[in-house]
């Protein structure tokens, strides 16, 4: 048997934005308290707007929370604050546990598919032999088709791109995977591809959030399904 732990703890998460010029605070979300098990997988649906990418990207620490703590359970350096953990931490969390998938390709210019997930690896310190023979076993698990590898990733349609997103973070077999909307731009049936995927990344090992404009698509791949309504969880 799994020993089943938490992974993720948010308690009482808020995030403001002050925008100066106008003078403006937004209160983007507030009072958010989140428990997420390794192998779970929680929903989130909202509203446009609502404040659930700021959730994410305050886990990420994309964003520096106004209030609230953020505790992950590391492998590497055991149970951490994400709002208090130190640039160096917070790459090196980045780099070996956590992943964060958005509907957005993030490649570096003049990068082909298959260097883009080979790179990956090299910034954990695999070497480029290794590095290569994984990256195209992933590709192949998220059936990019072979003849894109050598391409830049600039011309892929939308699944492609997400295939290939979706390689560059599972590649690193992060303890910790946030999806932003992944499916936003896609197809119905490069849709169910990605939902097939996703049930195949749900594991012992992982814990995975995701948000989803799309309650349907969840039915049955997501444990827990949170409302956000104007920054707060509602029931
Ligand atoms: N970087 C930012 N600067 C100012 N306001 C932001 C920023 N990011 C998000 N917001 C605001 O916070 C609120 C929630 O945004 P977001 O979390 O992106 O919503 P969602 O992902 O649910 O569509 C919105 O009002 C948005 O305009
Ligand atoms: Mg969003």
């Amino acid at each position: 048997m799994v020993a089943i732990m938490e992974i993720l703890n948010i308690v009482d998460l808020g995030k403001d934005f002050y925008l100066h010029t106008p003078g403006l605070e937004i209160k983007s979300c507030h009072g958010i308290n989140l428990t997420l098990e390794t192998g779970e997988f929680i929903g989130i649906v909202g509203a446009s707007g609502a404040g659930k990418s700021t959730i994410l990207k305050c886990v990420n620490r994309s964003y520096l929370p106004t209030r609230g703590e953020i505790l992950y359970d590391s492998a590497a350096f055991g149970k951490i604050d994400l709002t208090a953990a130190s640039e160096r931490e917070i790459l090196y969390l980045r780099r070996h546990e956590i992943g964060y998938v958005s509907q957005f390709l993030n490649a570096m210019p003049r990068t082909t598919a298959k260097e883009h997930v080979m790179n990956a690896l090299i910034l954990r310190g695999a070497d480029a032999r290794s590095a290569e023979a994984e990256a195209k076993e992933t590709l192949s698990h998220f059936r990019l088709p072979e003849n894109l590898w050598e391409l830049y990733p600039v011309t892929f349609s939308g699944g492609e791109k997400l295939r290939l997103n979706l390689a560059h973070a599972m590649v690193k077999k992060p303890r910790l995977l946030m999806l932003d909307e992944p499916t936003a731009s896609l197809d119905d049936k490069t849709k169910l591809l990605v939902r097939d995927m996703l049930q195949r990344l749900k594991g012992p090992d992982t814990g995975m959030i995701g948000i989803f404009h799309d309650i349907a698509f969840m039915e049955g791949l997501c444990d827990k399904v949170l409302n956000i309504s104007e920054g707060v969880f509602v029931s």
